[in-house]
């Protein structure tokens, strides 16, 4: 098996009730941060860490995610005839960014059900899993950082933030031990899925950047739907560590739940923030409201 991670795979089948009444036509991974769809943060991470090929797992009425990555003749043909340089790059930039692939999940059975349905286009090679509504704000794209861990460590390694108190709930949390040569690396000996707070092994979250080995996509087939009929990721993951090595690593950065409402609030807030063409006015706007 190689070493190298080539490809990402981004599940985007889910249904995105969260944000209901947004996404009962418009599919999550296609709603705006500031003026630009969640799924494309993700897909420009992934490609600024070297990912050569991207596979978006879609569903009924993703249709649209499609359009987005695709060449819009209409559109660049006017931008070009009105002289809009600047937009006509915008547009021509999102359609040349990366090969993708698409590939579709017929019914939303979990998101281990998801990632399996990536399995033929990954093959057997390592590979990465983006999920589109985490987006992560680093200096080193959160998901380069993972893949040095792979690379030098050679096993899995899953995304983690600590998250300090009952909050943990809500959360995958990994188990393990600290690396005794670099904190941000522990080594996996199981994960428990939305622990209370009480019973959580670890301050640990894992949260939506994963580099698994194609091992995961065999016991993700043997793995039995849980107790709301969806076959988890997490599971596939708790197999694997049985067999090999995993690891959890502490990302640099931030990390913004752009699929919840509040957290695409929060995200929103800050990335406009650090707008250069929209952040000194929009502060002043918001110091203006006298909070
Ligand atoms: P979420 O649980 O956040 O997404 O899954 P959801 O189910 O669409 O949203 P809510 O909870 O109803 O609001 C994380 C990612 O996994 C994908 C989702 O599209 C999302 O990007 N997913 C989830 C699938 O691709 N298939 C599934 O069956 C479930």
């Amino acid at each position: 098996m190689s070493k190298h991670v080539r490809k990402a795979v981004f599940p985007a089948g889910g249904l995105g009730t969260r944000f209901l009444p947004a996404t009962k036509v418009i599919p999550k991974e296609m709603l705006a941060l500031v003026d630009k769809p969640i799924i494309q943060y993700g897909v420009e991470e992934a490609v600024a860490s070297g990912i050569e090929h991207i596979i978006i797992v879609t569903g009924r009425g993703k249709g649209a995610m499609e359009d987005h990555f695709d060449i819009s003749y209409e559109l660049d043909a006017t931008l070009e005839r009105k002289h809009k340089d600047e937009l006509l790059a915008v547009s021509r930039g999102v359609s040349s960014m990366a090969r993708i692939s698409y590939v579709r999940q017929k019914e939303p059975l979990g998101l281990g059900h998801a990632v399996w349905c990536a399995k033929d286009l990954v093959g057997d090679e390592p590979f990465a899993v983006i999920l589109p509504d985490d987006v992560i704000d680093a200096e080193t794209p959160c998901l380069k950082q993972m893949i040095g861990v792979f690379e030098e460590r050679g096993g899995s390694v899953l995304a983690t933030m600590t998250i300090e108190g009952p909050g943990i709930s809500a959360y995958g949390v990994l188990a393990g031990e600290q690396d005794p040569d670099n904190w941000r690396i522990y080594n996996c000996t199981g994960m428990v899925e939305k622990p209370k707070f009480e019973d959580a092994p670890s301050k640990l979250a894992i949260i939506g950047r994963y580099v698994l080995t194609p091992r995961v996509f065999e016991l993700l087939e043997k793995t039995k739907p849980g107790a709301i009929g969806e076959i988890q990721l997490t599971d596939g993951i708790k197999a694997l560590v049985q067999e090999e090595k995993v690891f959890g690593y502490t990302f640099e950065g931030k990390r913004y739940d752009a699929g919840d409402k509040f957290g695409m609030l929060q995200a929103t807030v800050e990335f406009a923030l650090k707008r250069a063409d929209l952040g000194p006015k929009f502060r002043e706007y918001l110091k203006g409201l006298g909070l």
